[in-house]
This record gives structure tokens, C-alpha cells and sequence, in this order.
């Protein structure tokens, strides 16, 4: 057979476009690497961190690899020295819980100018949804599911933390959480590993930006490392037993969308996974998160988790738990002086190889050289940046839009809300007039004197608003006849109102760390409140403030609108009053799905079909006796105050392979008065797999903002590559040819379908599954145009 050659301007044209396209390959490599450059150190910086550490002593190296809470007198295991002391001995490598640029400076100055070799402390903390002006809990900001908006959240966190003298934030916590009881899935961004990675992503670059030497921008820290929201029953701190599959498929990606960041730091959790505590798993923290992912910065453990490795019964010693841990890819020991009393003899003693100590130490020591420190130690400690920007009046404007967007609107029968600022509102509930628990669980600098409750925002902006702050969370043991006291005159006052506004829900502390419940209801008295206040027949608007989920089927039928606010942050009062006045729209969506009651927890949107399918027809079926499948509120959901109605769905072939995206579209209108933000998302199922899928996966989304009357066609570019799984080794991205089925909806339970067949190119296999979709388009036109 013979081969006919191009001819020479053919051959010409043939390399050109080859040139070309090398060079697109080097920019589209150098765009995908972006992200990860963030901890890159100039040949130059690695030098002298190599020769700061050839200078250092053993114990020098072991220094580095302890942070001490400063008041850890206090908390927590004593350093025999005293805190001073052990700086000047440079055995501190870190501090945390310590702030405002004066009393950092201090310590720092004892760290560069009264030790030998003058290395500069990092300060860390937990800024988890901003440091002094507070926004909306992670996972209300998830909500949003605005990630541009979540992205400045966490830079004005840094640029007010760092203005205060930190350099280090142990967020985002990046956990996926499927188990409202757990107190903990406040601080996440709920149960979607598309929306979990996406929220990592923009989290970690907010805080980290472009440049760590910048003194407006800090070390992120993904935590905590892994599956700690798997906890069994929902318990803080409780055992994780998954798949290795369950592991990779859910709780993993988040993580690595945190590395393809550039995260400079990761969190070990309490946790074990497949029977190894996370801060001894050589597996978690060495196989996949350097070897497979090629994390560059370094791991700190949580608060003493390398102590409980002897509770958990995988050492019999202090002794034996820290040389697990540094064997196992642990660079800095968080509070538990393990390494600190331990490190220098087992090195001494042969157990432990003297390189093992050198890398951890390297690592902290890279972080601290991306930050500055060896430039100006000082540079986070300024009383200017700290006036200028803490608590700033454009951070505190940021975090009232941020909190009206974070507010899902459940429930809005006969348009009762929004309501005209000459209503006359009755506000009730034990949360109208708290402050303090606006700004939740975790709440770093934050102070409650400084937020806005309901009551202080509501009340400039309706003409008449009564406040009668009563019933009880029934946590304090307060009994049943006394927690109602109060309710007489409550129901007077809503009596002479047009509208009552009932604030219910948690108090700060009953959700966050070690804020477990079995109980997922509104707690105490609040829904024999709402009883009351139903049988005045006025319309019932309540809102809801709480760290989780809550299982509320009755407050659903009792009340006319459910808005459901979380907790709201420092501007909490505010951005209610521009939510019930109509002055913002609510376009929020649930990141976490809300059961009918805790009895079907774990209850998430993606779950798999089984092999017997619900049947209301056939008891042998998968379901309840007492209780449907559904829940509550669906994943995804969400209300605006304007009806948008959705147009057929297309996609752009009956089939598509690996060459060509699919293209997925659907027209929208908006049918309402007001201007309306749509989230529209993109669900995929893969019918036959040679592993089972899961009934519904969210693939895309878009948010899109439509005037009154306006239509818009929203285009979803789909590749097969996004629809890879891991095959059946557990690790190889994978994808057979068959039948996919899209959907199309404002809402995990409402939504459209097509069935598309995927035929894959000859020899070709999708390569890698990107976690986070390609970009998709939006085309704009008023109806009739
Ligand atoms: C324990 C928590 O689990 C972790 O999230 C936090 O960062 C540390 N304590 C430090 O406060």
C-alpha cells in the first residue's frame, strides 16, 4: 500500500497549524497549572530554605513541626517551658487563637530577634466564614450557590485577618455532609460533590489569591482529611466506615479541587478510615495526597488527633502515636506535643529516619517562605491595615448581599411575601431580637453586640413592627408550662398586626463542634408557638435561623411562607428586611437536602436506584411503613418571588462520543414582576454502568438573571468526559458506551429529561474526570423578539 506524501505547502500549512497548536497546548497547560503555581518558590527560595535547614539542629527541625494554641495554658497540653521560653528555644513552629497585630508582633519579635537562627512564627486561626465581619455559615454561602460571591467572602476574611496579624486560616472545611444531626455541616457546603468542589475551589483561591506574599492574603487549609462527615449516626468525632469507592467517589474530590487550587495546607481529621485514625494513615496523607495528587504544601493535624490515636487502639503510646504520624505524612502536630517530646529520641533512637523530620520541617518552612516572612516577619502585623480594613463598612455591605442571597425561600403561598413596608408586623419567636446567635457557631472575631438582629433590621424599614421575644429551644431544662410563658402576649401582639413574622429555629451553640442531635426538629417550644400563632388566621410568615437541616413537615403546612435564613452573619437583621420587603429577590437553593424527619437520615439527592426501586403498589419494595422516600425540601431547591417557567428541553444529537461536547439546551421566561436570579441545573443518570450509578448526579448548573418578562436560552456544552466514574479497579475514570439520561430543572425533584446515547470514538476512553464543568452559555431575548 502506498502512501501518498502532502506536498510542500501542504507540509507547510501541516506544521503550522502543528506550531500552533503547541503553543495552544503550553497556554492551556499553563492556564490548567495556574492554580497549583500559588505555593511555587523561586529556585532561590528553595536554596536558602535547603541551607536554613542544614543550619538547624534536630530539635531546631522538630520545632517547626508543633503549633501551641496561644492560651494553651488554658486548653490544652503544657509546654514545660511556658510559651516564651519554648519560642526562644525555637520548639514552636506555629501559634493559633492569636491575634490583632500588636500582640502578634510581640510574639514574633521573640521568634525573629531572640532565637538563634530567627525563624518567624505563622499565626494561625479559624476564620471559617470571616474573621471580624461575619458572613453567612459555609453552608448558607453554599446556597448561594454563587461562587463568585463566595470566592469574596473568603478574601475580605483574609484581607481582614491578615490585617490582624494572621497568616493562616484552617479553612475551607471541605467535608461533604449527608447527616443533618451532625453539628458540623454548618461548616460545609452540603451534600453535592460538583457543588462541595466548586465551593473548595473558590474558597481556597479567596483566601489564598494570587501571590501568599501578598499582606492582604493568607494560607487556606483544606480539612479535614478524610470523610469526617461520614461519621456513623451523625455522632461528632464518631467511626467512618465506607468504600473505598464511597471515599473517592464523594468524599474525596473536594479535596483534590483543593489541591488543582493550589490549597497551601491540608487538616487531618479525628476520624478513621478503614480502621486507620486519618493523622496515622499513611494512605490518606502519603498515597493519594502527595503520590497520587501531588500536593506541595503541608499537613497540619487537628486539635491533639495524634494523642487519640491511642483511644482509637492503633498505638499503646503517646510515643508510638507520634511516630505513626510522621511515617505517615504529618508535618505539624496541632496542640498534642507529641512530636515535640517524642521526635528527637525516636530520631535518636533509630525508629524514626532523621530525612522523615528534615521534609516536614521543609514543608512548614516553604509556607512560611511563600508568605514573606523571611522578607518582613512583620508584614501581617499593622495597626494601619488593621484600622482600615477590620470590620470595614464595604465588608460589612458584602456580607449583607451575601446573606440575602444565602436565604432559601421554602414555602410562599398566595405571594405573602414580599410584604410592603406599611404592613404592620407582629415579630415573634425567641431569636427576634439575638444578635449573638446571628453570627453562629464558628465565628472567629466576630461579636454579637456588633450584628444586626431581626428586630434591629426590621424595624427602620416596616412602618410597624411589635417584637415579643418568647419560647423556648428546650435545651436548658426549662419545663413545658414554663417555656411557654410569654405566649399570651405574644398572641396579643400578633393579634394587631396585619402579618406575624415568627423567628425560630437554633441557638448558635446547638449546631457547629461536638453539636450533635438525634433530634432534628424546630427544638423546645417553638412549634407549639406557631400552633398559637396559626389559629389567629393572619398570615404566617416563619423564618428560619439554624445550622442545619431541620425536619419540619408541620411548620411547613401551618405556615403560609418559609424562609429559611441559617445563620446570617453580621449583617443578619438587614438582609432579612431586604428579603421580606421584596427590596432583594431570595434566589437561593438549598446545598442539603431537608428530610420529613430524622428517620431518613441519610437521605441525599444522588442516591442509587437499588434493586427494588420504591413501589407504592408493592410492599417488598424499598421504602418506609410510617413515612415517604421524599424529603421535605429537595437538593436544589429553592423559591423566588417570581414564577420562571421552563420551555422543553433539547439536546444537540440523539448520540455523542468523546470528539464532539453534546450541547444541552432549554429556554426560560420569566413570568413575574420582579427580576429573578435562576439556577438551572444539569443532572445526569448513566442507565447501565458497569458499577452502579446513582439515580441522579449534578453534572452543571447556571445562574442566570432574568428581567420581568424576559426569556433566555440557557446552552449546557456536555463532554464525555464529565460523565466519566471510576471503573471497576476503583480508580481508573471510565465510561461504556449506552444510554444517558439528562435532566433539566430548577430543582432536584423537578425536572425534565432526554435520553442520549454515548457511542465512544474507537480505542478512546474519556482520560480524566474534571470535576468542575466546562463553561456554558447564555443567550438573551425578550419574549416576541
Ligand atoms: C478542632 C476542629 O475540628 C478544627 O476544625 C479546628 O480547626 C481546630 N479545632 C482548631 O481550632
Amino acid at each position: 500500500m502506498s502512501t501518498k506524501m502532502p506536498s510542500s505547502s501542504t507540509r507547510l500549512a501541516l506544521a503550522f497549524v502543528a506550531f500552533k497548536l503547541l503553543l495552544l497546548g503550553a497556554a492551556l497547560f499553563f492556564i490548567s497549572n495556574l492554580d497549583a503555581q500559588t505555593f511555587r518558590l523561586s529556585p532561590k527560595q528553595e536554596a536558602d530554605v535547603e541551607t536554613l535547614l542544614d543550619r538547624m539542629t534536630l530539635q531546631e527541625q522538630v520545632g517547626q513541626l508543633s503549633i501551641f494554641t496561644s492560651d494553651w495554658d488554658v486548653t490544652g497540653p503544657t509546654l514545660r517551658g511556658g510559651y516564651r521560653d519554648d519560642i526562644k528555644a525555637g520548639r514552636v513552629g506555629a501559634i493559633f487563637n492569636a491575634y490583632t497585630a500588636d500582640y502578634n508582633r510581640e510574639l514574633q519579635r521573640i521568634s525573629v530577634e531572640e532565637t538563634r537562627l530567627k525563624v518567624p512564627l505563622i499565626f494561625g486561626y479559624d476564620v471559617i466564614h470571616g474573621h471580624r465581619t461575619i458572613f453567612p455559615m459555609p453552608l448558607a454561602e453554599a446556597a448561594t450557590w454563587d461562587t463568585a460571591a463566595v470566592e469574596r467572602a473568603a478574601q475580605i476574611a483574609a484581607r481582614e485577618a491578615s490585617a490582624d496579624g494572621l497568616h493562616w486560616t484552617f479553612a475551607p472545611m471541605v467535608d461533604i455532609a449527608r447527616d443533618p444531626r451532625w453539628g458540623r455541616v454548618m461548616e460545609g457546603s452540603g451534600e453535592d460533590v460538583l457543588l462541595g468542589s466548586m465551593m473548595a475551589r473558590a474558597r481556597v483561591r479567596g483566601f489564598q489569591g494570587t501571590d501568599l506574599s501578598a499582606d492582604s492574603t493568607i494560607l487556606a487549609c483544606a480539612k479535614h482529611f478524610a470523610a469526617y462527615g461520614a461519621a456513623q449516626a451523625g455522632r461528632d468525632y464518631n467511626t467512618v466506615d465506607i468504600s473505598d469507592r464511597v471515599l473517592r467517589e464523594t468524599y474525596l474530590p473536594p479535596f483534590k479541587a483543593a489541591v488543582d487550587a493550589g490549597v497551601a495546607t491540608f487538616m487531618t481529621s479525628f476520624n478513621e478510615v478503614d480502621g486507620v485514625p486519618a493523622s496515622g494513615s499513611r494512605y490518606l496523607l502519603t498515597d493519594i495526597l502527595r503520590d497520587e495528587w501531588g500536593f506541595g504544601g503541608f499537613v497540619v493535624t487537628d486539635y491533639t488527633s495524634i494523642n487519640e490515636m491511642v483511644p482509637h487502639g492503633v498505638v499503646a503510646d503517646i510515643r508510638g502515636a507520634a511516630e505513626l504520624a510522621i511515617e505517615a505524612g504529618v508535618d505539624m502536630d496541632m496542640q498534642g506535643a507529641t512530636f515535640h517530646e517524642n521526635l528527637v529520641s525516636l530520631v535518636e533512637d533509630g525508629e524514626v529516619d532523621k530525612a522523615t523530620v528534615r521534609n516536614a520541617a521543609k514543608n512548614i518552612l516553604r509556607a512560611k517562605m511563600a508568605l514573606g516572612l523571611f522578607d518582613d516577619p512583620y508584614r501581617y502585623s499593622d495597626t494601619a491595615r488593621q484600622r482600615r480594613y477590620v470590620l470595614a463598612p464595604e465588608h460589612r455591605a458584602e456580607a449583607r448581599r451575601t446573606a440575602a442571597k444565602s436565604m432559601v425561600l421554602l414555602k410562599n403561598d398566595n405571594a405573602t411575601l414580599p410584604l410592603a413596608t406599611s404592613t404592620r408586623v407582629a415579630l415573634i419567636g425567641p431569636l427576634v431580637s439575638s444578635q449573638h446567635d446571628m453570627i453562629g457557631a464558628w465565628h472567629a472575631d466576630g461579636k454579637g453586640d456588633e450584628a444586626i438582629s431581626p428586630e434591629m433590621g426590621l424595624k427602620p424599614v416596616f412602618a410597624n413592627v411589635s417584637v415579643r421575644t418568647v419560647a423556648d429551644f428546650g435545651l436548658d431544662g426549662v419545663a413545658k408550662g414554663e417555656a411557654r410563658v410569654g405566649f399570651a402576649e405574644a398572641i396579643a401582639a400578633a393579634r394587631a398586626a396585619d402579618v406575624i413574622v415568627a423567628c425560630v429555629g437554633e441557638k448558635a451553640d446547638m449546631s457547629g463542634e461536638a453539636a450533635s442531635r438525634t433530634n432534628i426538629d424546630l427544638p423546645g417550644e417553638q412549634l407549639a408557638l406557631l400552633r398559637e400563632l396559626k389559629k389567629l388566621g393572619k398570615p404566617l410568615i416563619t423564618v428560619v435561623f439554624a445550622g442545619r437541616p431541620l425536619a419540619m413537615p408541620e411548620v411547613d403546612s401551618i405556615s403560609d411562607a418559609v424562609l429559611m435564613a441559617w445563620w446570617p452573619g453580621t449583617e443578619a437583621g438587614n438582609a432579612l428586611a431586604d428579603v421580606l420587603s421584596g427590596k432583594v429577590n431570595p434566589s437561593a437553593r438549598l446545598p442539603m437536602t431537608f428530610p420529613r424527619s430524622v428517620g431518613q437520615v441519610p437521605l441525599h439527592y444522588d442516591q442509587k436506584n437499588t434493586g427494588r426501586p420504591m413501589d407504592a403498589k408493592n410492599k417488598y419494595t424499598s421504602k418506609y411503613l410510617d413515612q415517604l422516600n421524599t424529603p421535605m425540601y429537595a437538593f436544589g431547591y429553592g423559591l423566588g418571588y417570581s414564577q420562571v417557567d421552563y420551555g422543553q428541553m433539547t439536546a444537540s444529537a440523539k448520540a455523542f462520543g468523546d470528539a464532539t461536547p453534546l450541547t444541552v439546551t432549554v429556554a426560560l421566561t420569566n413570568q413575574g414582576k420582579y427580576a429573578q436570579r435562576e439556577t438551572v441545573q444539569l443532572y445526569v443518570r448513566d442507565s447501565v454502568a458497569l458499577r452502579t450509578r446513582p439515580a441522579l448526579e449534578l453534572i452543571d448548573f447556571q445562574q442566570i438573571d432574568l428581567a420581568p418578562g424576559q426569556s433566555k436560552t440557557v446552552t449546557f456544552s456536555v463532554s464525555a468526559k464529565q460523565l466519566t466514574y471510576l471503573g471497576p479497579d476503583g480508580k481508573t475514570p471510565t465510561l461504556e458506551a449506552g444510554d444517558m439520561r439528562f435532566f433539566v430543572g430548577p430543582s432536584s425533584d423537578e425536572l425534565q429529561s432526554t435520553l442520549v446515547k454515548y457511542a465512544p470514538t474507537k480505542d478512546t476512553q474519556p482520560a480524566a474526570t474534571p470535576i468542575l464543568p466546562t463553561t456554558t452559555k447564555t443567550s438573551t431575548k425578550r419574549p416576541n423578539e
